[in-house]
């Protein structure tokens, strides 16, 4: 790739990245699905620990499920006034089902040699031990008497809350590129956190065991919708240089 090809996409990255903001206020204009599909096809490529996407994104279109979904949004305006909404929900059981589903792929697969598909079993193996055995609620104190201990040990996959923070945390990935994709697209988005997540899981119905990540409303900016100028810290206090 030569430097030209990167120049013209980091153009483009950037001004998609520039565009999205977290919009509150969307336009009644309804977003072409095409559009939004070209969108989560993107998303699906994001990167996840041993490649095992540990999530689903569910888009909702239908008027009345996303009437009712606003509603568990604590009714905030950016979901009530959204065109499609998709809810990044997670789990460590999507996350075995991919394993499992990745070492079928691995397995059949013609051009891999015999060295690479060793390697991958073994990787699979380990993963489906974590997130198997290794999500069982007994390792809970542990990990909380370890991260009490070693605060660095927060974030270990282990135990019912570990293993559910690790598929989250995989999952911010794909969330993020729907929201950079969508802003390519010249559509807005606005991620949300504030719902109730016991209602949200009952509308979806989701298993038990799953999370949910994010919620994201989408559609056009309104004519009025407010945006603010941008704040962040400054770059020399976010980023750390070591040298
Ligand atoms: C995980 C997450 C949760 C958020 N939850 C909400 C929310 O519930 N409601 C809302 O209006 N904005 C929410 N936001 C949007 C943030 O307020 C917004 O991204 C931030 O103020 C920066 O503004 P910008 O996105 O326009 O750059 C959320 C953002 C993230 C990443």
């Amino acid at each position: 790739m030569n430097s030209q090809h990167h120049s013209t996409g980091w153009d483009a990255f950037q001004s998609a990245s520039r565009f999205r903001r977290a919009i509150r206020k969307f336009d009644p204009a309804p977003i072409p699905e095409a559009d939004l599909r070209a969108v989560l096809a993107e998303a699906a490529l994001a990167p996840s620990s041993g490649n095992l996407q540990p999530y689903e994104l569910h888009w909702v279109r239908d008027p009345a499920l996303k009437a009712a979904i606003a509603q568990a949004c604590n009714g905030q305006n950016a979901a009530a006034s959204a065109q499609d909404l998709i809810i990044v929900v997670a789990s460590p059981a999507l996350g075995r089902l991919t394993a499992k589903a990745q070492l079928a792929h691995v397995e059949s697969a013609a051009n891999l040699g015999e060295s690479t598909k060793a390697h991958y079993r073994k990787q699979t193996g380990l993963f489906q031990r974590i997130l198997g055995i290794g999500s069982s609620a007994l390792w809970s104190p542990l990990v909380f008497l370890a991260a009490l201990l070693n605060p660095g040990l927060s974030l270990l996959p282990l135990g019912h809350v570990g293993s559910r923070n690790w598929a989250a945390r995989n999952a911010v990935y794909a969330a993020q590129s729907i929201l950079l994709g969508a802003a390519a697209k010249g559509i807005d988005s606005c991620p949300m956190e504030g719902f109730s997540a016991t209602k949200l899981a009952r509308l979806l119905g989701l298993p038990r065991g799953s999370v949910i990540v994010v919620v994201i409303a989408l559609g056009y900016r309104a004519d009025d919708a407010r945006i603010e100028d941008r704040w962040r810290r400054p770059l020399d206090e976010i980023v750390v240089l070591h040298r």
